[in-house]
């Protein structure tokens, strides 16, 4: 029989960073740090680890996002991708996976891990009353842990009480995220006070062993364009949120379905260092809806093209396009796609009115899948002038390919309809 230790040191591949993280046992673990710098996978691959030693039988863990949804998309990839990298070919001798209900279970260990929202009083209640078959909750991971209230982790805290039987167990809670807001509750709360239930770790892109040569870049040309955002989302460091384009989204589960639609299309802004990004937008009762998303970085548009057409991306429905790139418009319209260029018009001016129509939409919903399109949102913003202290009309070009691509995919929307009359379309 393989046994889960003999099989991970093999494999595993850790950013020395976080040791001091990963062999702490305080009850707090919180964990601020630039995008990109391998908070997630360390994570990840730290309680896998665990998991699976049976020095820890009777450990479970609850991994908590403030919207349910967003779990499935995102925490549960990470968490199947750390099996993968840590067992390789015997990951399903180890673990049992299963996606309806949400669930790993450790075979070895008996261990569980199971997925949580905390958006409504339904989800709290829920949180309140899980239970595992063997042994107790005893670890929480709190992903994008900003977007949770304190009354949140309140909650979860309560949950880590009472007599542990075996001595290696301990309960401990770890909070990842990106520092925002200098006024964050989480600052206040874990980095101002000292306490020796707490540990805080500070980690950047810069720390991030594995990062690829193409995300240094895309920080370098952040820290000259944008030197405020470059602080927050390069260097981790406390920062601010205001002049944010776009605050009328949330993202949730929904049917994605073209049918269901008043009107229905794609937006494609081209890429190659910079991400390029494909979008399926959805129009209905005068709402803006977010289907899909294909991000590809440095792929050609052959590439682009091949793994749209694999996904299933329809070849009737029309694709606006950034019309600055005629050549791969006529590379995707040769392949049979409905792609036509936006006319930027008066270029900044048809940026504003594109902006206007996008904050004009009552809600913009936002679907869960589309995890690279919810982090240009939470990032998408107004330039600040330093020396003036109040922010320009003028939208930071930053880490904004979904984004541009939103911005053609309304096209038709902005231009045939006010935002609030749902009309149908041809499709
Ligand atoms: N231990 C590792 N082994 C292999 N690759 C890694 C490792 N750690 C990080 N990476 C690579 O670096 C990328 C960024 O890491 P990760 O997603 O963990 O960053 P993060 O700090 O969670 O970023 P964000 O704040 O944006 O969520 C990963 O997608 C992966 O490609
Ligand atoms: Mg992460």
């Amino acid at each position: 029989m393989i046994t889960a230790t003999q099989t991970i040191h093999k494999t595993a591949r850790w950013n020395p960073i976080f040791r001091p993280v990963n062999t702490c046992r305080t009850r707090y673990r919180v964990l601020k740090g630039s995008a990109g710098s391998g908070k997630s996978v360390n994570i990840a691959q730290d309680y896998i680890k665990k998991l699976s030693d049976t020095r820890y039988t009777g450990a479970n863990l609850l991994v908590v996002r403030k919207v349910d949804d967003t779990n499935r998309d995102s925490m549960f990839a990470e968490l199947e991708s750390a099996i993968n990298r840590l067992f390789g070919d015997y990951a399903d001798k180890v673990w049992r996976i299963t996606r309806s209900p949400l669930l790993m279970e450790c075979k070895t260990t008996g261990s569980r891990i199971i997925f949580r929202g905390v958006n409504d009083q339904r989800q709290r209640e829920k949180v309140k009353s899980v239970t595992f078959r063997n042994g107790k909750l005893t670890w929480i991971w709190i992903e994008e842990a900003t977007e949770l209230q304190e009354a949140d982790i309140e909650i979860l805290d309560d949950r880590l009480r009472g007599e542990l039987s075996n001595p290696n167990l301990y309960y401990q809670m770890t909070l990842t995220f990106n520092p925002v807001s200098a006024t964050h509750w989480i600052k206040a709360k874990y980095f101002d006070v000292d306490s020796l239930d707490v540990l805080t770790h500070h980690s950047t892109y810069l720390d991030n062993r594995f990062i690829d040569d193409g995300y240094h870049r895309r920080m370098e040309m952040r820290r000259e364009r944008d030197p405020e955002g470059y602080k927050v989302y390069a260097l981790g460091e406390w920062g601010e949120t205001g002049g944010l384009i776009l605050t009328n989204w949330r993202a949730h589960d929904f049917d994605i379905a073209p049918e269901r639609f008043d009107w229905y299309r794609y937006g494609q802004d081209f890429g190659y260092n910079h991400a390029n990004a494909l979008l399926a937008l959805g129009g209905k009762d005068g709402e803006l809806y977010i289907c899909k998303e294909l991000i590809r970085h440095e792929c050609d548009t052959g590439e682009v093209i091949r793994d749209a057409t694999a996904q299933g991306w329809r070849k009737d429905v029309p694709m606006w396009c950034d019309s600055s790139e005629p050549d791969r418009k006529h590379t995707w319209q040769a392949a049979g796609f409905n792609a036509r260029g936006v006319n930027k018009g008066g270029s900044a001016g048809s940026v504003h009115a594109q902006i206007d129509h996008l904050k004009a939409y009552p809600a913009i919903h936002v679907h869960p899948s589309c995890t690279h399109t919810i982090k240009e949102l939470q990032q998408w913003k107004w330039r600040f002038d330093d020396k003036r202290s109040l922010y320009l009309d003028e939208p930071v070009e930053f880490f904004d390919d979904a984004m541009a691509a939103l911005r053609y995919g309304i096209e038709d929307d902005r231009r045939e309809m006010p935002h609030y009359r749902a009309v149908r379309v041809r499709r």
